[in-house]
């Protein structure tokens, strides 16, 4: 029997990878497309608190520029990138970690404070997406709801603390809440608590507000560990950028745990950073943009009796109680992605600041 060439790769292939497309078809299915991310040109992302004006020109312009360096590894800039954040936050280098993304320094940190086994203290509802990991390395955790300000509540936290208790987690802004402690209520908690715990404060949003960061802390506070992002200011999230600030014993503990540290950043990405960091015309037009939505949010909730809390990010926690319509299906209807539900049975959720144009659609959906 005969066969011809493409039967014999597509036998061939199929063979190998033990599946049922042929292999022009396995192609073009291995070769996503990229852009159904955007879904369609209709859908507005009000659900995952990213930019809504994407990336940053300056960092966009020179991350095209350095496409084809994605074929080098790097050895070299991570640390020009860890110096330029080092300046940027008047510490030195070895006060500086870089990462793929926040997440995964709060995997980091989950790792290391796990070593020897023990507990720790969450809020809640928080950003608590390294939890299952603690529990999974053997922790044990005490969960702290927030208090009727809906403040995390950093009292009850204290109380929760006892013999083996390895980290305390503080989200400022808190997602999903938007609410922010002050500098002074933080820095009390971490001299009233035993200096051998770990304190990780995770600022993801610390750049919408007007407060500055608790990174200069980390000199007097060797157990304390911020976390920083470049996903939402600087609109990084799917190019990956986020780094932690922390005493230089505490960042050279984390990264023994790191068989090649900062190699998981593409250099792409590490190239468009430096640029966004300057890219104060973008900056400028994303803060902006941040206040005007937020004010017209909070009031057209208002008008609506709708309860929300003060918001000091780029998202507003509110109460769907007072709520008159199905919210979700209408959202799903105009193809609007929204945020989840919290507390209380599910009666608060998040919705993210778009641009004005989307939540002006937004509320002619929900009015
Ligand atoms: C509070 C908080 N921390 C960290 C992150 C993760 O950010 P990254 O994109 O840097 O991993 C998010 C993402 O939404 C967040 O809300």
């Amino acid at each position: 029997m005969s066969i011809n060439r493409r039967d014999w790769l597509k036998t061939a292939f199929l063979g190998s990878v033990g599946l049922t497309l042929s292999p022009l078809d396995f192609l073009a299915k291995s070769t996503p497309n990229f852009s159904e991310l955007k879904n369609d040109e209709k859908t507005i992302r009000l659900c995952f608190n990213e930019n809504p004006f994407g990336v940053s020109p300056k960092a966009l312009e020179v991350m095209q520029k350095n496409l084809s360096l994605s074929s080098m590894y790097d050895f070299k800039f991570a640390d020009v990138l860890c110096e330029k954040l080092a300046e940027k936050n008047q510490l030195k280098k070895d006060n500086i970690l870089v990462s793929a993304g926040s997440s995964f320094l709060l995997e980091l940190i989950t790792k290391y404070v796990s070593l020897d086994k023990g507990h720790i203290i969450i809020p809640d509802p928080s950003f608590t997406i390294f939890e299952p990991i603690a529990v999974f390395l053997g922790m044990s955790k005490s969960v702290i709801p927030l208090n009727d300000k809906k403040k995390i509540d950093l009292e009850k936290m204290k109380q929760s603390i006892r013999k083996g208790t390895k980290l305390i987690y503080i989200c400022n802004p808190n997602n999903p809440t938007g609410d922010l402690l002050s500098r002074q209520e933080i820095e009390n908690f971490i001299k009233s608590v035993p200096d051998n715990i770990t304190i990780l404060v995770d600022e993801a949003y610390i750049e919408f507000t007007n407060q500055q960061s608790l990174g200069d802390l980390v000199i007097q506070h060797k157990n304390l560990v911020v976390t920083r992002t470049f996903s939402k200011l600087y609109g990084f999230a799917g190019a990956r950028l986020g780094y932690a600030i922390g005493h230089p014993k505490m960042i050279e503990n984390l990264k023994k745990l790191q068989s090649w540290s900062g190699a998981e950043i593409s250099v792409v990405t590490m190239a468009g950073a430096i640029s966004a960091m300057d890219d104060k015309e973008f900056i400028t037009k994303v803060l902006d943009n941040n206040q005007k939505v937020k004010d017209f949010t909070n009031s057209e909730f208002q008008k609506q009796g709708i309860r929300t809390i003060p918001s000091s990010a780029n998202f507003v926690y509110f109460s769907l109680e007072n709520y008159k319509g199905d919210y979700f299906k209408q959202l799903r209807q105009a193809k609007i992605l929204g945020g989840k539900t919290y507390e209380e049975k599910g009666k608060w959720t998040r919705i993210s600041l778009g641009t004005m144009e989307e939540m002006e659609r937004y509320f002619s959906v929900i009015s």
